[in-house]
């Protein structure tokens, strides 16, 4: 089944042709970075309007990049929240007017079980049950998915994101938007052990929850105290900055798949790009005898073939959406809750 998927929840314009859920035919995506950066963030109605004007040649873009037509596409899945909701019914309605005109089914996909089904394509997928890290620029949880589109949540954040966390320290530091790959490409060269920020609910009682917006008010505070840095100071305030975040996700992440006795843990979402992220997972997994998948960066970022790829498990279990498809800026994770 080959499934055309669009996502414009945010700030890419993304489509994607997908075989079977699996193999990628083409991936195509618009990003909004030079839109959005002299604000700082997203702008919701930049970021709808640029979504209007990038559609349709992204779109065409992924047709071409597959070598299909329109005549071979089987079905649409799209994205249709959490995110921008003026930003959402862009794709959303693309989406619409394609399956109607065609008379393709569609499915409508939540964003997060995107992010979760990125590690499903072209590779090596984690079996089920299996313990996946979710951290993107508007969510961070840890769920254990126990099968396409069945999840259960053992804890989120209970204010910033992860990505967030990067995005606001990012710009604190005059480093620019969004700031999650540089403060990666700067912290490189620093030490992660020049200034201890703070953990934040590490402790066994806070559960499987995060939180981030200490962390950022103690870089605040640093800034205010020793003036923004640069150069040897700005790399080791990047390395202790991320390397905080780290620590906190992998120190939850480790402790939930020794309490569920979880041998295989992904993680998605945008943050999952960064280097330092994935090495210390990969070494407390060396540790503790699990196994960490993670999709190469470019698709732990906002894309289309993951929407694709989840798409494709609700229609293999015959659902459908009908034309009145909505967006929803808000939409719990589907599943169940711990
Ligand atoms: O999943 P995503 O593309 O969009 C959302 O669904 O939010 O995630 C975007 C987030 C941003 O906060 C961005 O700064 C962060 O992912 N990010 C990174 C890296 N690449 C992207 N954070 C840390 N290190 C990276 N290399
Ligand atoms: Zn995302």
């Amino acid at each position: 089944m080959l499934v055309l998927g669009l996502e414009s929840s945010c700030d890419e314009t993304a489509a994607a042709v997908v075989e079977d859920g699996t193999r990628v035919l083409a991936d195509v995506v618009a990003s909004q970075n030079e839109v959005h950066a002299p604000y700082g963030g997203v702008v919701p109605e930049l970021a709808s309007r640029a979504h209007v004007v990038n559609v349709i040649p992204v779109l065409r873009g992924a047709l071409d990049q597959a070598g299909v037509s329109l005549d071979k596409i089987d079905a649409v899945a799209v994205t249709c929240g959490p995110g921008l909701v003026g930003a959402l019914l862009v794709a959303l309605e693309t989406a619409k007017a394609l399956a109607w005109v065609r008379g393709l089914p569609l499915v409508g996909v939540h964003h997060l079980e995107g992010h979760l089904s990125a590690v499903y394509l072209d590779g090596d997928p984690p079996p089920l049950p299996h313990l996946a890290l979710i951290v993107s620029g508007g969510h961070t949880s840890l769920v254990r998915v126990d099968g396409h589109g069945d999840v259960v949540e053992l804890g989120a954040t209970r204010d910033d994101a992860a990505g967030e966390a990067f995005d606001k320290g990012a710009k604190l530091l005059g480093l620019g938007y969004p700031g999650g790959a540089v403060v990666d490409r700067l912290a490189k060269d620093g030490d992660p052990h020049a200034i201890e920020f703070p953990r934040a609910m590490v402790s066994r009682d806070t559960g499987d929850a995060f939180s981030f917006s200490g962390l950022k008010t103690s870089l605040l505070h640093h800034v205010r105290s020793h003036g923004v840095p640069e150069g040897k100071a700005l790399a080791d305030v990047c390395a202790s900055y991320q390397h905080a975040i780290v620590e906190v996700l992998v120190r939850k992440t480790r402790r939930a798949a020794r309490r569920l006795a979880i041998e295989h843990v992904q993680i998605c979402g945008g943050v999952a790009a960064n280097s330092g992220l994935r090495a210390a997972m990969r070494a407390a997994g060396e540790e503790d005898g699990f196994r960490v998948y993670v999709p190469p960066p470019a698709r732990c970022t906002d894309n289309a073939a993951m929407i694709a790829s989840a798409g494709y498990w609700h229609l293999a279990a015959g659902e459908r959406a009908g034309l009145d498809l909505n967006a929803r800026a808000s939409w719990p994770l589907p599943g169940r809750r711990a």
